[in-house]
């Protein structure tokens, strides 16, 4: 069986968590022993690097670290993680990926996509997901929804403006690459949104 990498994405508060958890069911009724990851994280060494992005206490990093901090973080991760779960035909999903880094470094943060993709290119070493499901929802929706939860990290401390760019940038990267990157309606139900998931990667394992 040949490995494959499903990334989802999505602003703050878009409700990734509970389709992953429904994918993995999802993969494995398929027979794809499946590995679960998340960025910023996944690994040790990862999981240092998020705390120390996402950590309130650090309101002075610039853009410029920021987006290598990710691509730092990233780049373990696939070491680590990725390339050997898909040299081993395991079917991996993670909860963001280089797309995160696109729109949030490259569009909100006004960096250039073209620069992230050059900082990344070393980090994911030509490993680009087989599919990226992109949960799209308003970030007023979002943020309230993210309120209701825990206390805000770093990011999700950020202007509305800078979320509702967010927003626009997934929308614009999406229509950049419709052939990876599938947008659903994050406001349907739990099992509506499986389902159009499950339809598109039934599209990519045939
Ligand atoms: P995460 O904990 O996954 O947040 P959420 O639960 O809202 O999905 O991600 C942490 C934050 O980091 C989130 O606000 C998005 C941001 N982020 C970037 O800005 N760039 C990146 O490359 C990644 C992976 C995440």
């Amino acid at each position: 069986m040949r490995g494959i990498l499903i990334s989802i994405e999505g602003p703050d508060g878009a409700g990734k968590s509970t389709q992953i958890a429904l994918l993995k069911e999802y993969l494995e009724q398929k027979g794809y022993e499946s590995v679960l990851t998340r960025e910023p994280g996944g690994t040790k060494i990862s999981e240092k690097i998020r705390n120390l992005i996402l950590d309130r206490e650090n309101m002075e990093m610039g853009r410029e670290a920021e987006m290598m901090l990710y691509a730092a973080a990233r780049a373990q991760l696939v070491h680590e993680v990725i390339k050997p779960a898909l040299e081993m035909g395991k079917a991996v999903i993670c909860d963001r990926y280089i797309d995160s880094s696109a729109v949030y470094q490259g569009i909100a943060r006004e960096i250039g996509i073209e620069t992230v993709y050059q900082i990344n290119e070393c980090a994911i070493q030509g490993i680009w997901p087989d599919l990226t499901i992109h949960l799209d929802l308003d970030a007023e929706e979002g943020i309230k929804r993210k309120k209701n939860q825990a206390e805000l990290d770093r990011m999700e401390l950020e202007t509305m403006e800078f979320h509702k760019n967010v927003v626009q940038g997934y929308r614009t990267l999406a229509k950049r690459d419709p052939k990876r990157i599938k947008t659903i309606d994050a406001t349907l139900s739990i099992e509506e949104i499986h389902d159009q998931i499950k339809e598109y990667l039934e599209k990519i394992l045939q």
